[in-house]
């Protein structure tokens, strides 16, 4: 399971599903879960406050856990806020197979960016628990890897997930 965490406009859904893509033309099976579809959807009766994010990470790392017991390289997007819900996210996937990924893009630079134009809401006060404006986002201490969305192009970013990733989810050959 290959964990994005990172602010709101951040650019984890863009590298998702990059990085879902080259994996594919690999022969890979690959799953993205996605923090916007997954509020759509599975998630839809939670909000933002601690409590519901936890829940919202909780479900999402047991289906990832699933998926993977099934040979599919899980690929999720999620603010995942807090060490206490990654590390959460981490127990229930187990430890080797959670691959974290912190997408260090500044809240300045997400804030210009604001794709979705939440950042403005936020600070108008439309938008209680904005992480990165009313709401915490603990930088991770010990991620798998570390990129920059923001001063270089996307691709240089896959280029390292992926130099970085394949030893861990290629399968071993038999006998060795
Ligand atoms: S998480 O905190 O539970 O991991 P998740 O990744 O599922 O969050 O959802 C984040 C998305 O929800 C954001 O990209 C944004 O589009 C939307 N959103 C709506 N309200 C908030 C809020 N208060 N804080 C952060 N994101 C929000």
């Amino acid at each position: 399971v290959i964990w994005f965490t990172g602010l709101s406009g951040s650019g984890k859904t863009t590298l998702a599903t990059l990085l879902a893509n080259r994996l594919a033309g690999l022969g890979f099976f690959c799953q993205v879960l996605d923090g916007d579809i997954i509020r759509k959807g599975i998630s839809r009766n939670l909000g933002f406050s601690e409590d519901d994010r936890a829940e919202n990470i909780r479900r999402v790392a047991e289906m990832a856990r699933i998926l993977l017991d099934n040979g599919i390289v899980v690929i999720c997007a999620f603010i995942s806020p807090t060490a206490h819900i990654r590390n959460m996210a981490q127990e229930i996937i187990g430890n080797p197979d959670y691959l974290e990924i912190f997408v260090n893009t500044p809240v300045r630079i997400c804030e210009q960016r604001d794709p979705k134009g939440l950042y403005k809401k936020a600070r108008a006060g439309e938008i209680p628990h904005f992480t990165g404006i009313s709401s915490p986002f603990e930088i991770p201490v010990d991620p798998f890897l570390t990129v920059d969305n923001s001063t270089a192009p996307a691709e240089t970013a896959i280029f390292q997930i992926m130099e970085k990733i394949l030893p861990e989810i290629t399968p071993r050959e038999p006998g060795i």
